[in-house]
C-alpha cells in the first residue's frame, strides 16, 4: 500500500474480518482507499450505499499504471466484473442506483447479468469522439452508461439541460414545431442520449495515462439518483471525477483506486480545496462492517 495522506491510522473493521483496509485520505464527506475494489466492497455492510458509479477498465490492453493486466480472457474479464457487480448489488440500499460505464461489447453481458438481479432503468448512449474502427467493424461512436436500481428507484430527480444553440451564431437550433413557448425556462428534459458532455478539464489534469471521465457524466448520475448527504461509492477512482462531483454536490462518498491515488488528492485539492486528514463522517463509518 502507498503512503497515506492521513496523520493517524484509522481502524474501520473488526479483527474478525480478514481484510486490511487503511484509508489513503479522508475529507469531511469522503474516504478513499488505495486498494482493490473487492476488498473495499467486501468491507461494506449490506444495504448501506445509495448510489454506485463504476467506470472499470474496458479490458482493451490499456496501461493504467496499477500493476494489473487490462487484457484478460473474455470469460475471465466477465467473471471479475460479475464478482464486483454481485458485491455492489449487496451493498446498495433498496431502491439504490447502479451506473456502469463501458463499451457496448461488455455492456451486453453486464446488462444480461444485472437484468436478472435488478430493475433496468436506462441504457444511456454517450458520444465518443476521436476513436477509430478496429478491423472490419463500424466506426464506434458511443459508450454506454447502464443505469439499474435495486427494485423501485428510491430517488429520481429529473434533470434539465440548456436549450441547444448553434455554436457559431448562438441561435437556437430547433423551432420545436411552433411550440417553443411551451418549453420550460429551465431547459429540456435530459434524454438517454448525451452528446453534450464536453470536457471540463483543466490542462493540469489532461495528462493522466488512464483517461478520466468528463466529470459531467458522474455528476448527472449523482444528481439524478441521490439527494444531498446520501452516500456515493466509486470502486474505480481513476482521476477522481466522481469524488470531485460528490464533494461539489454535497454527497458523501467512498472510493477505491488500486493504482496511484495522488491524482485524486490533487484534483480534490485543486477543484474543491478539500481539507484532508479529518475524522471520517459518522454516516460513512456506519457503512463499514
Ligand atoms: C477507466 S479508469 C476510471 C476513471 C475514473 N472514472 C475517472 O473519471 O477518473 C479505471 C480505474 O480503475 C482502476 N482499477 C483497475 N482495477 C481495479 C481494482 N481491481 N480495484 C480498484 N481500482 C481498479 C484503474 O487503475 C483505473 O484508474
Amino acid at each position: 500500500m502507498n503512503q497515506t495522506l492521513l496523520p493517524f491510522p484509522i481502524k474501520l473493521l473488526p479483527d474478525s474480518i480478514n481484510i486490511t483496509l487503511q484509508p489513503y485520505l479522508t475529507t469531511k464527506r469522503g474516504v478513499l482507499f488505495n486498494s482493490d475494489c473487492l476488498d473495499l466492497l467486501r468491507s461494506i455492510k449490506s444495504e448501506s450505499i445509495h448510489c454506485i458509479f463504476a467506470d472499470p477498465p474496458f479490458n482493451l490492453g490499456k496501461n493504467y499504471e496499477n500493476g494489473l493486466t487490462d487484457e484478460l480472457e473474455h470469460n475471465e474479464y466477465l467473471e471479475w466484473v460479475y464478482a464486483w457487480l454481485e458485491e455492489s448489488i449487496r451493498v446498495l440500499v433498496p431502491g439504490g442506483s447502479l451506473f456502469v460505464y463501458n463499451i457496448p461489447r461488455w455492456l451486453i453481458d453486464i446488462g444480461h447479468f444485472l437484468s436478472q438481479r435488478m430493475t433496468f432503468r436506462h441504457w444511456i448512449a454517450i458520444t465518443m469522439k476521436n476513436t477509430y474502427p478496429r478491423g472490419n467493424n463500424l466506426y464506434p461512436a458511443h459508450y454506454g452508461l447502464l443505469y439499474y436500481t435495486k427494485g423501485k428507484p428510491r430517488v429520481f430527480n429529473k434533470l434539465r439541460v440548456p436549450i441547444p444553440v448553434c455554436r457559431h451564431c448562438g441561435k437556437e437550433i430547433k423551432d420545436y414545431g411552433g411550440h417553443r413557448h411551451a418549453l420550460n425556462d429551465e431547459g429540456l428534459n435530459l434524454t438517454d442520449f448525451w452528446e453534450d458532455t464536453s470536457p471540463v478539464r483543466h490542462n493540469k489534469f489532461k495528462t493522466r495515462v488512464a483517461n478520466e471521465l468528463k466529470p459531467m457524466i458522474p455528476e448527472r448520475a449523482i444528481l439524478m439518483s441521490t439527494n444531498p448527504d446520501d452516500i456515493v461509492l466509486d470502486p474505480f477512482g481513476g482521476g477522481g471525477s466522481t469524488f470531485q462531483m460528490a464533494e461539489k454536490n454535497r454527497r458523501h462518498w467512498i472510493g477505491s483506486e488500486v493504482g496511484p491515488c495522488e491524482p485524486i488528492a490533487e484534483r480534490l485539492q485543486f477543484f474543491i480545496g478539500t481539507e484532508f486528514g479529518v475524522p471520517i463522517a459518522s454516516i460513512l463509518r456506519a457503512a463499514f462492517r
